[in-house]
């Protein structure tokens, strides 16, 4: 079977990494790089750590408003479609990487393959939970992570070629969480395991926002330990714009530092007294760990993160934030509700059984 994975922002490199060495083992892949983001520390340090191979195509896309972004990648894809006449597209998670991928192989007649399928915000404000409504609604198969994601489905009638296969970034951070160079992280910033808290802040509704970013920077000014913010690109551009980096320079607890690279993460969150985030993969990836997450937004698609009491949603409220930063708790259930670690295996198996076994 010939397969074309299509990935393009962070997250998905690190969801890609497990998938693609499984589905080499049997079939061919050739792996296409939107270029959605292109820095090297949003994009190439991941693919060199987690031993992507290396995309076959590039579309070199970049930043631009949604609709520009989306299009131009919609108009390149559909010409690599119609070339390389894959028998399956295999999207990613929600990024405007995984619709222009899924709408452009549904409209060439070309099963689409959706790796995170099912999650949820009820938030159509947020662009993710547009692109993973839609392109849920035109995928053939939909691999999803946890029960929560099969039930949103079949609340919006989806059954067919639903498959509840555990979550693929468990894959990576099982792989991932004991070489040595994450532990190498906290110590070469001086920092003490358990002493301080990890922050990163991304999602348009918070960086986009002068009222939330200000929040956000007056709630981490106020922490009883040190905030190793990692700073995404555009909200370092927006720390700026709403003049806040005063502010943030005077706060002596705060280490602001750039995107830091997979397994740097891995090690700053496992040894951080907690996560304060928005992001959505990394809410998981602090349960995974056995660390208290305090998420910066009023809902998550990882409803059992906060059902299980590991995670606190509290928006872009100083308050709030403040209060649960106060109140953390490590509590003693700790099921696997994301699955067993063997997500990428479970994939190849679900697409073999639909599509057949041909290599
Ligand atoms: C995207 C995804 C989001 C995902 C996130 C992970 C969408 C709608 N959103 O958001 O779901 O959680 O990636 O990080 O697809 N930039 C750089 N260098 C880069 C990449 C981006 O400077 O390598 C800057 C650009 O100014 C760009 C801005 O960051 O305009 C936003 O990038 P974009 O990929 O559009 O969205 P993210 O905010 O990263």
């Amino acid at each position: 079977m010939k397969v074309i994975s299509i990935v393009g922002a962070r997250p998905q490199f690190i969801k890609a990494a497990p998938v693609c060495a499984a589905l080499r083992t049997q079939h061919e892949e050739l792996l296409v790089h939107s270029g959605q983001h292109y820095d090297y520390n949003m994009s190439d340090v991941f693919f060199e750590q987690l031993g992507i191979p290396r995309p076959d195509f590039n579309l070199g896309v970049g930043s631009g408003t949604h609709g520009q972004q989306t299009a131009e990648m919609l108009v390149l894809l559909e010409e690599l479609f119609t070339e390389q006449k894959p028998d399956v597209v295999l999207v990613y998670g929600d990024t405007n990487t995984t619709l222009a991928g899924g709408l452009a192989a549904a409209k060439l007649n070309i099963p689409v393959a959706h790796v995170e399928a099912g999650l949820r915000s009820f938030n159509r404000t947020m662009p993710e939970e547009v692109n993973r409504v839609l392109v849920d609604h035109l995928s053939d198969i939909l691999l999803c992570p946890t029960r929560t994601a099969v039930a949103n489905l079949e609340a919006e009638g989806i059954a067919d070629g639903v498959v509840l296969v555990g979550d693929v970034m468990l894959d990576t951070a099982r792989h991932f969480a004991d070489v040595a160079e994450a532990a190498e992280a906290v110590e070469r910033m001086g920092l003490e395991p358990g002493g301080y808290y990890l922050a990163t802040v991304h999602r348009a509704g918070n960086s986009d926002s002068e009222t939330n970013l200000r929040a956000i920077v007056e709630a981490f000014a106020s922490a009883d330990k040190p905030v190793i913010w990692a700073i995404h690109p555009r909200t370092a551009k927006n720390i700026g714009t709403f003049g806040l980096q005063t502010r943030l320079d005077s706060a002596d607890n705060i280490q602001t530092v750039p995107p830091v690279s997979y397994v740097e993460t891995v090690g700053l969150l496992r040894n951080a007294a907690a996560l304060l985030t928005d992001s959505g993969g990394m809410q998981k990836e602090a349960y995974f760990f056995g660390v208290p997450c305090v998420t910066l937004r009023e809902e998550t698609e990882w409803t059992e993160t906060v059902e299980l009491g590991w995670n606190r949603l509290v928006g872009a409220d100083t308050a709030r934030i403040l209060d649960a930063i106060g109140s953390l708790e490590k509590p003693e259930a700790h099921p696997d509700v994301y699955g067993d670690g063997h997500a990428a295996e479970a994939i190849l198996a679900a697409l073999n059984a639909r599509y057949g076994a041909r290599s």
